[in-house]
């Protein structure tokens, strides 16, 4: 018989495994404790401007290049605070669960804080390669409470190929999307408001010896 306890997270996690199998690409609302996504909207809101670097786009990539591919500024999530730390613990339940059911071997899982101010955006792009890199499922958490329709900041999501949108997700407080890194390119359009999200990604093991893959 079924040995996963049936409890509203587990039902989350059947719900994302069947979608990753059908369909590649899950979005879910409310999917964490409302208390806790407005502890993380606080969370990001306060922390220092220093705390945050500019992301980048790859470790040779120009700034002047990076700057017309992503405008974010990101922060990577620590245990150290409780917040975090119960993100992550929800995260690795996730990660734990998506094995349990569909053996995908994932090894460890990375995330860190967004911060859009107004204008910027993040053009189309994959998050991983086929075969060379060892991130395997993108997670986006959204923070933003009460965002209306004309505050843009919308993530697309296309399929494989061509320019027709598979979908066109507003990142609303407790919205979760999770995908299939290799397969699903994605933008973020520009938004008129501080936009928060939380990017993560679950990796596989891919390092060789006690090099560590990809060095971040
Ligand atoms: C990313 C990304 C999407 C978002 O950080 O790679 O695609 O909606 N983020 O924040
Ligand atoms: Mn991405």
């Amino acid at each position: 018989m079924n040995s996963i306890p049936n409890t509203p997270d587990e039902r989350l996690f059947d719900r994302i495994a069947d979608a990753l199998v059908n369909q590649g690409y899950i979005i879910c609302d409310q999917a964490l404790d409302s208390a806790l996504t407005s502890a993380l909207l606080h969370r990001v809101q306060h922390l220092d401007d220093q705390a945050f670097q500019r992301a980048g786009v790859g470790r040779e990539q120009a700034q002047q290049l990076n700057d017309r591919i992503r405008l974010d500024q990101i922060r990577w999530l620590e245990q150290l605070d409780a917040s975090e730390a119960a993100y992550l613990a929800w995260m690795e339940r996730l990660r734990e669960g998506l094995n349990r059911r569909l053996f995908m071997g994932l090894f460890d899982y990375e995330c860190h804080f967004a911060h859009y101010p107004p204008g910027a955006f993040y053009k189309r792009h994959l998050d991983a390669f086929r075969g060379q890199t060892n991130r395997i499922l993108t997670t986006v958490f959204y923070l933003n409470s009460e965002w209306q329709d004309d505050d843009g900041g919308e993530l697309l999501i296309y399929p494989g190929q061509g320019d027709c949108v598979l979908e066109r997700v507003a990142p609303q407080s407790g919205r979760l999307v999770v995908f299939l890194s290799d397969r699903f390119p994605h933008e973020v359009l520009p938004a008129r408001m501080d936009r928060y999200s939380i990017a993560g990604w679950f990796r596989v093991n891919a390092s060789i010896g006690n090099q560590i893959d990809p060095p971040r």
